[in-house]
């Protein structure tokens, strides 16, 4: 879809509120929250993981060289995920099973988001590869995200 077209479209879709999750939060999740952000900039976007040794920092230097290269930035600092998140959120999408199965087990009774994987293909984690590791997730990150708009929308 061009970028115009994706645009126009995000702009007439519901708000929705979607919460990416790794297991850092240093990695991949900060890096699908930047992405979607970017292409949705109405939708309300957050990322968490479900460990929370990296509480408080910055993404990876990797993250961000790599969102950097595409011209997106970030602010974001690391949190673990919480159980309010559970309701908070429309959609909850892990990077991959071992998350999923995490978030399963977090999970409230009166939990309202759905929990699914952001791709049918997790995405792997890159923490001890290097830069053509980040740089394959974003290609897989952003494709992930444009599919999520174009099923969003009417
Ligand atoms: P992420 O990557 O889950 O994509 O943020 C990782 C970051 C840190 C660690 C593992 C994965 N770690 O072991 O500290």
């Amino acid at each position: 879809m061009p970028p115009d077209c994706l645009a126009l479209r995000t702009a007439l879709m519901p708000v929705m509120r979607v919460l990416m999750v790794c297991l850092g939060n240093i990695c991949r999740s900060p890096m699908a929250e930047a992405v979607l952000a970017h292409l949705a900039p109405a939708w309300e976007v957050d990322s968490a993981g479900t460990g929370g040794w990296h509480a408080g920092e910055s993404p990876d230097r990797r993250t961000l060289a790599e969102l950097r290269r595409h011209g997106i930035a970030t602010s974001h600092r690391a949190r673990q995920v919480e159980v309010a998140d559970f309701t908070r959120f429309d959609l909850i999408l892990a990077m991959d099973r071992q998350n999923l199965r995490d978030l399963e087990r977090l999970r409230p009774r009166d939990a309202t988001a759905t929990l699914r994987l952001l791709d049918s293909t997790e995405v792997p984690d890159p923490y001890y590869d290097g830069a053509e590791a980040f740089a394959a997730i974003y290609t897989q990150i952003d494709g992930a995200c444009r599919r999520l708009l174009s099923e969003a929308t009417p």
